[in-house]
């Protein structure tokens, strides 16, 4: 299971990426907002500086919702850096989008998805990650696993190679959950992630060896 951050601050990507088990990063409009990044030239040079801090892939959005605006601004981001993904609405023109960046090579991630329809009309348009945003559904008293669970069988049903990318995780559970039902990629802030270090045993275990090797060392 691959773990992506879902963070625009660079300090917690470098810690992630510090604790070794980084994969990459998730970005949107709102969390580059967020983090007070404004602006064509901004919103570039910071995509540039998240490539820079980790190894894995980095999804940058575009904000245009026609095609060609898209393609445009596709474009320019998958020129930045190897590593960039491109984000794309799902939206017609988001899945029209999605098969021509396919058809050249260029990594995508459809975002904004919340049926199991979308999902396999992402997978058709050769998506390479498609982001099922399951907090969102829990937040309306819908069941963001479920959709999980039913991408995954649909997914493998047909062998699509499309990577399930749960995002909207908010929380420890979101990710083992997730990685019970077989997503090939979570995105979560990092607490989410700093969350699955945690159990009282392990605390009181270290703290009790540390104190059994001062007794017998002292
Ligand atoms: O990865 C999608 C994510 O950024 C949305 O998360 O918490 O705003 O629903 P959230």
């Amino acid at each position: 299971m691959k773990f992506f951050i879902d963070t625009a601050n660079l300090d917690q990507i470098a810690d992630a990426q510090d604790m070794g088990i980084l994969d990459g990063v998730t970005t949107n409009p709102s969390l580059m907002a967020k983090e007070g990044i404004t602006g064509g030239e901004n919103i570039i040079n910071h995509y540039k500086k998240i490539c820079e801090l980790v190894d894995g892939d980095v999804s940058a959005e575009v904000i245009s919702t026609d095609f060609e605006g898209m393609v445009r601004e596709g474009e320019a981001l998958a020129a930045l850096n190897d590593q960039i993904v491109v984000k794309l609405p799902m939206i017609k023109d988001g899945v029209k989008a999605c098969k021509y960046f396919t058809d050249k090579g260029i990594k995508t991630n459809v975002t904004l998805v919340f049926s199991a329809g979308q999902a396999l009309l992402a997978a058709k348009a050769g998506a390479t990650y498609v982001s099922p945003f399951i907090g969102r559904l829990d937040d309306i008293s819908t069941d963001g696993l479920h959709l999980i669970a039913e991408i995954r069988m649909i997914y493998d049903n047909y062998g699509f190679d499309t990577q399930i990318l749960a995002a909207s995780v908010r929380h420890t559970m979101h990710i083992i959950d997730c990685a019970k039902l077989g997503a090939d990629v979570m995105t979560g802030p990092l607490s989410s992630i700093e969350g699955l270090l945690k159990h009282p045993l392990t605390d009181i275990g270290l703290a009790t060896f540390l104190a059994d090797y001062k007794k017998g060392n002292s």
